[in-house]
C-alpha cells in the first residue's frame, strides 16, 4: 500500500478520530485493534466516506508474537504517517497488578512503541519525510496511586519522542507526542474503572475529535509536545513548577477524596 498512514488502536476513541482525519486527507489507512467486529465496521466506514483503501490489521500488540504479525502486514507498505496510539489503563494497586497485566501494559506502551517507530523511521529515513505521532498523556508529567505503571510508560513515551525529534533535527520528518487529559473513549470502560463522563469543570471529558483538531494544530506550528485542553496543561504546569513535597499532597489529597467516592 503507498501513501499509507498506520494507526495503532483504531477500534474507538482517538485512534478512530485519527483513522478519520487522515482518512479525510486522503491517506489510504492501515488500522489495528482486537475488538475485530467493531474495528471492521470502521474499515468500511472509512472506505465508504472517503474513498481510501483501508487494511485491517487484527492483533493484540501487547505481545511479541502480535506485533510481529504487524511487522510482517506491512513489510510491503509505504508509511508516510505513523500513529503510536494503542494503550490502556490499570486501575488496581501496584501489589495487586497482575504479572499479565504488568507486562502487558510495559510492551505495549514501551517494546512496540520502539520496535514500530524503529522499523518505519528507517524507511521514513531513506525517503526522508513522513510524521510519527506518539499518543502519551498529562499522566507522564503527573503521577498518581493507582495509575503508576500507566504513568511511567506514557512518560517513557515522551521522553522517547522528545530524544527523536532531536535526533532528526536535520530531516523533513516531523515527530510530535500528544499528551492529553480526560478523553471520552472506551478507555476507562475497558479498564473496569469507574467515572462520571458528563462531569464540567476542571478535568473535564473532552471528545477524541477535539484533541485531535488541537493536536493537528500544533503539528502544522511544529509543536513538538502538544498538550490539548487547558486541563491537562494545567496539570502540566503543576507538575513542572510545584515543589515535589507541595505536589506530593495535592494527588494525595486529590486520590483519597476520589477514592472516598469511589468507596475504594
Ligand atoms: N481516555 C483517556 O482519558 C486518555 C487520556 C490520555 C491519554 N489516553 C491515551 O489515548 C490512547 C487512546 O485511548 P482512548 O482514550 O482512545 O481509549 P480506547 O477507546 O480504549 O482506545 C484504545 C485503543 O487501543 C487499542 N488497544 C488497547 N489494548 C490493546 C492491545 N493490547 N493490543 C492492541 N490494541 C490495543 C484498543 O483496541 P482493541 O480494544 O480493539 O484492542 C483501542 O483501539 C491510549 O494510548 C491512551 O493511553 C487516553
Amino acid at each position: 500500500m503507498k501513501n499509507a498512514a498506520l494507526i495503532t488502536g483504531a477500534t474507538s476513541g482517538l485512534g478512530l478520530a485519527y483513522a478519520n482525519e487522515y482518512g479525510k486527507k486522503g491517506y489510504n489507512l492501515i488500522i489495528t485493534g482486537r475488538r475485530e467486529d467493531k474495528i471492521r465496521t470502521n474499515a468500511v466506514y472509512i472506505e465508504n466516506t472517503y474513498h481510501i483503501k483501508v487494511k485491517t490489521v487484527i492483533v493484540d500488540l501487547a505481545y511479541e508474537e502480535g506485533l510481529n504479525i504487524l511487522l510482517n502486514e506491512i513489510r510491503d507498505d509505504e508509511i508516510e504517517v505513523l500513529i503510536n496510539n494503542a494503550g490502556f489503563g490499570l486501575k488496581p494497586v501496584f501489589t495487586e497488578v497482575s504479572k499479565e497485566d504488568m507486562n502487558g501494559i510495559m510492551f505495549l506502551q514501551m517494546n512496540t512503541v520502539v520496535i514500530l517507530t524503529q522499523h518505519i523511521l528507517k524507511q521514513m529515513m531513506v525517503r526522508n519525510r513522513g510524521t510519527i505521532i506518539n499518543i502519551s498523556s498529562d499522566g507522564a508529567f503527573a503521577v498518581m496511586p493507582r495509575n503508576i505503571l500507566y504513568s511511567s510508560t506514557k512518560l517513557f513515551i515522551l521522553n522517547f519522542t522528545e530524544g527523536l525529534y532531536m535526533e532528526l533535527i536535520d530531516t523533513a520528518i516531523q515527530v510530535q507526542v500528544v499528551c492529553p487529559g480526560f478523553i471520552d473513549s472506551d478507555f476507562h470502560e475497558s479498564a473496569g474503572m469507574n467515572v462520571v463522563k458528563k462531569k464540567k469543570g476542571f478535568m473535564k471529558f473532552m471528545d477524541p475529535e477535539e484533541i485531535v483538531n488541537l493536536a493537528m494544530r500544533d503539528l502544522k506550528k511544529g509543536r513538538v509536545v502538544s498538550v490539548p485542553g487547558l486541563d491537562a496543561k494545567i496539570i502540566r504546569f503543576i507538575s513542572v513548577f510545584l515543589p515535589r513535597r507541595m505536589f506530593y499532597n495535592i494527588i494525595i489529597n486529590f486520590t483519597r477524596k476520589r477514592n472516598k467516592k469511589l468507596n475504594r
